[in-house]
């Protein structure tokens, strides 16, 4: 079966460390979309790992990782994060395997993105600037490059042939440039990634599922910035959601078993777009300093706001979710009150759980229920049962109001800080 866990957020969740979590129980762990967009955070013996295109299951020795089709790869990021893993001493050119069909980021793509986002003054998207709208849109027009392409002869020529068409639209925007430095890194790059395992990566996923294996596909972004549902424009370019597995690995719906939902027990977003939720108040600063939410790949510092259901249960219905985890929830142990959001009071005065489709151009009023604080650290609890009352109440609710089971509850960045509420089903 292919397990899939992803964010039903606006990102950073928690993702990686919660697929370091689980990879134990998995032969192989895929990322099916987005690229050097994403930051991952795994924490583990005192020491914080950050990564960006490299599949979260990377520490776990038995595990095969997979950089699947629909992920757009940006080589020289991929080579800096190689080296950075260098000390480790893991075995990458054995656990890690990239598809012929995943895209490239060229540098120019990265140009572009800062071009189109300056060209939107006010309005922009508040792009990672990794040049991921730009690679997508090239996948999409049927121009771009593929990683497959490096090992023909004429990758060059391919090469020079995109270059060009992107230096007349940086130079349709009067955007300056100078590419000496980056494409000498990219080709450096380039034969680098050479060194390692480049195949039709379908073919291995469904090898191990005709197995028995148990592959576990790892989300990039979050549901609401998925390029279909989620707060258009002011998303990602790809699938974020469930359906984004089938396409960017190459395996079947029929082979989709267990759909883990990762949440914060609050929510953050970086870059613009509408935030129902959000505060822009004192409190969401310290909710800020409390959850170190600073971003993972731009440093960027994360807007906060309290959790919103009508946002979550929006993701979870698109996304089929079958067991949730919540993350973070030690950062909310200094409130005395702790609000949900369970609807929407719309300009008109009508009160919906829905989202509407003009969030973008619209101001809605979230409507709270509000929660006694727990105001105890977390620490000492390692089994659901003895975690303090309110706490307890608080799941509890989410656990109906969700109508699905929360199997995690996550106290603290490191891989031990994790209570288990259910039995996980394999
Ligand atoms: P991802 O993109 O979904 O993998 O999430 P990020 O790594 O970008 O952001 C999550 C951040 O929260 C990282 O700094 C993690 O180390 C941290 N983190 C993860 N789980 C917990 C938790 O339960 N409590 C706290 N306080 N931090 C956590
Ligand atoms: P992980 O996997 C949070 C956001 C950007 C911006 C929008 C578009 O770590 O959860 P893009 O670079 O894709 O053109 O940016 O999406 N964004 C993320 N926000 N976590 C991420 O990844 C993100 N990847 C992109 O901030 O608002
Ligand atoms: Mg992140």
């Amino acid at each position: 079966m292919v397990d899939i866990l992803l964010g039903l957020q606006w990102g950073d969740e928690g993702k990686g460390k919660i697929v370091d979590v689980l990879a134990p129980d998995y032969q192989v762990v895929a990322r099916f979309q987005g690229g050097p967009n994403a930051g991952h955070t795994l924490e583990f013996d005192g020491i914080k790992h950050v990564l960006h295109q490299i599949p979260s299951g990377i520490f776990r020795s038995d595990c095969l990782n997979i950089i699947g089709n629909g992920v757009v790869l940006d080589p020289i990021v991929f080579k800096r994060e190689i080296e950075g893993l260098a000390k480790y001493n893991l075995d990458l050119r054995k656990n890690l395997i990239i598809s012929k069909k995943t895209s490239i980021i060229i540098p120019t793509h990265r140009l572009l993105d800062a071009a189109y986002e300056k060209a939107k003054g006010d309005s922009k998207i508040g792009s990672t600037l990794r040049g991921i709208g730009p690679a997508y849109s090239d996948k999409v027009g049927r121009q771009g490059l593929r990683l497959g392409d490096i090992l023909s002869a004429d990758f060059d020529k391919k090469y020079n042939s995109l270059v060009d068409k992107h230096k007349q639209i940086l130079d349709f925007y009067s955007f300056p440039y100078d590419l000496s430095e980056s494409e000498k890194e990219f080709f450096a790059a380039i034969d680098f990634l050479k060194e390692f395992t480049i195949l039709d990566s379908e073919y291995i996923v469904n090898d191990s599922l005709k197995k028995g294996q148990k592959i576990l596909a790892e989300g990039a972004q979050g549901s609401l910035l998925d390029i279909d549902f989620g707060s258009y424009p002011f998303v990602t370019s790809s699938n974020t959601t469930a359906a984004g597995v089938c396409s960017g690995l190459g395996v079947a719906p029929r082979q989709v078993g267990e759909v883990y939902g990762i949440f914060k027990a609050y929510c953050t977003r970086v870059g613009s777009g509408p935030f129902p939720t959000e505060l822009n108040d004192d409190l969401g600063e310290q909710i800020r300093q409390e959850g170190r939410e600073f971003g993972a790949t731009t440093g960027r510092p994360r807007r906060t706001g309290w959790l919103d259901l009508p946002a979550l249960k929006y993701s979870i219905m698109l996304n089929g979710v079958t067991q949730l985890i919540m993350m973070k929830v030690d950062v909310l142990n200094f409130l005395d009150e702790i609000n949900i959001c369970t609807h929407y009071r719309l300009p008109d005065g009508t009160v919906t759980e829905q989202m509407p489709f003009d969030l973008t151009d619209i101001q809605v009023e979230p409507i709270y229920k509000t929660f006694k604080g727990w105001k105890c650290s977390l620490e000492k609890y390692h089994t659901y049962n003895e975690l303090p009352a309110e706490l307890s109440a608080y799941i509890s609710y989410l656990e109906n109001e969700l109508e699905i089971p929360i199997s995690f509850i996550s106290t603290g960045p490191d891989r031990e800080a994790i209570i288990l509420k259910e039995a996980v089903a394999s």
